[in-house]
């Protein structure tokens, strides 16, 4: 079986219900799974570099698990891109060690489904925010799988969910991406 390893990056993820619920979907049905927790491994964004490139290169699917904070992946997360995906190893002369892995978004959204429409609050669907990693995954000649999204993440009357409504949906997202991993892990 293929090797999965989960790059989680969730800046308060001691208040987190969607993404830890989503994380123990997983670590159920992975028990040997690694999780990175990028934003409690690296408080001052000083990425260990080394460490998160040999990660890389000892799996085969690369799961990115995180909530969209202003339309984009968290800062951490970002931060890992720019010093991770670096020349010589992910592009560029000798840059292959990536080439032929497959990776895989899974966000949480706090907006509704019908808010992410051209005529919602958000202006713009969800897809289209993630394809600055899509294209990111291109150019480091990887396979992109189809991101997993989920909506209507945030505890609020605005928003119409209780806690335990998160907690359903952030299920049926995990259960949607176990569906999608188990068909990359084969
Ligand atoms: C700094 C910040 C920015 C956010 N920006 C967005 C956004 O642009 N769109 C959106 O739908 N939700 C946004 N949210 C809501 C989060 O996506 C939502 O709280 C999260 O997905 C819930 O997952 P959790 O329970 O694991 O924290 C934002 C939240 C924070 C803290």
């Amino acid at each position: 079986m293929k090797k999965l390893t989960i790059i989680l990056a969730h800046q308060h993820y001691a208040k987190s219900t969607a993404n830890k619920t989503i994380i123990e979907c997983l670590k159920k049905k992975y028990p040997d799974v690694k999780v990175r927790y990028i934003a409690d491994l690296y408080p001052d964004f000083m990425i260990d570099v080394d460490m998160e490139q040999q990660n890389l290169i000892e799996s085969d699917v690369i799961l990115l698990q995180f909530p969209i904070y202003w339309y984009n992946m968290p800062a951490i997360l970002k931060r890992w891109f720019d010093l991770v995906l670096s020349y010589g190893f992910a592009y560029g002369e000798g840059g292959d060690k990536l080439k032929g892995k497959t990776l895989i978004v899974s966000a949480t959204a706090g907006g509704r489904e019908e808010s992410y429409t051209p005529i919602g609050s958000m202006h713009f669907r969800l897809r289209p925010f993630i394809n600055n990693i899509e294209s990111s995954t291109y150019y480091c000649q990887m396979n992109f799988a189809k991101p997993i999204l989920g909506y209507g993440n945030i505890y609020s009357p605005e928003f119409d969910a209780s806690p335990d409504v998160i907690v359903e949906r952030a299920t049926n997202q995990a259960n949607r991406l176990i569906a999608a991993l188990d068909e990359l892990l084969k």
